[in-house]
């Protein structure tokens, strides 16, 4: 498609997030169409033959496995955000990735990316404990968050020497926190990511969405898109 609003395959279309997105590009279609929703009762034949651009998911891990199998015989791009995945996943993004422009983010928020690149300072405090801590609404089914798993894997690759394992609340209705603390002898640094609501990770996710429709195939990370 020419034209830059792309058309949108929604799955997890009946979730949280689903809901979200397609509330976002109801109001303002300069971001993209709703080509189809999908949600565990569409049929296959109707995900196959679909007109869209892309695919976002927004689903769960066996929503993600099936959405892949799909696009393994109809390749499109597919950006996804579900978490609580494990390597079979990462194989079958991989192997889409081959024939398509494939994403995977724990987090689509642009706080986010900026908070990973803030991580690399921390390498100087080689001395001091480090953790990650997060607290999420009591019906987010995976913990740790694929947030906190994604910053833990950064200070791990930094190499530091005290590094505790995250440390997960559920309570409520938070739709995010996320800390990432280095606490010396005599001081501490806190770095910490507040999501108000929903709104932000689908924003995100459509703005991500539009950068990689349009690219070759390939496996791409937040940063890579965003430069
Ligand atoms: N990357 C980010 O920035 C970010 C932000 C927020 C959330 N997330 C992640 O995104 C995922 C969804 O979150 P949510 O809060 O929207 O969850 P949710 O409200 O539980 O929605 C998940 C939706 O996926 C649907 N689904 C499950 N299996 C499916 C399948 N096989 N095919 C199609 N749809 C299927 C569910 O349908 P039913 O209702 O019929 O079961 C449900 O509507 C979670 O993994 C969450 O951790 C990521």
């Amino acid at each position: 498609m020419a034209g830059s609003s792309p058309r949108m395959a929604i799955n997890g279309a009946r979730g949280r997030m689903g809901r979200e997105i397609l509330a976002l590009i109801e109001a303002d279609s300069r971001q993209g169409t709703c080509a189809l929703a999908i949600d565990q009762s569409t049929p296959p034949g109707e995900i196959s033959s679909m007109a869209a651009d892309l695919v976002i998911d927004f689903s769960s891990p066996q929503g993600l496995t099936r959405i892949c199998q799909i696009l393994a015989k109809h390749p499109l791009p597919l950006l996804s955000g579900t978490t609580g995945l494990d390597a079979s996943h990462e194989r079958l993004l991989r192997a889409l990735s081959r024939k398509a422009p494939v994403l995977w983010t724990s987090n689509t928020s642009l706080g986010i990316a900026a908070l990973k690149k803030a991580l690399r300072s921390l390498k100087m405090l080689g001395e001091f404990d480090f953790h990650v801590e997060e607290i999420h609404h009591k019906k987010k089914v995976d913990a740790p968050s694929g947030t906190a798993r994604t910053l833990q894997q950064e200070l791990t690759s930094l190499k530091l020497k005290n590094l505790s394992s995250p440390v997960s609340l559920r309570a409520g209705g938070v739709p995010g926190l996320h800390r990432v603390w280095a606490i010396g002898e005599n001081e501490w640094l806190c770095f910490e990511h507040m999501a108000f609501n929903r709104k932000l990770f689908a924003q995100g996710a459509l703005q991500l969405a539009l950068l990689l429709y349009r690219r070759p195939p390939g496996f791409y990370s937040v940063e890579d898109l965003l430069g």
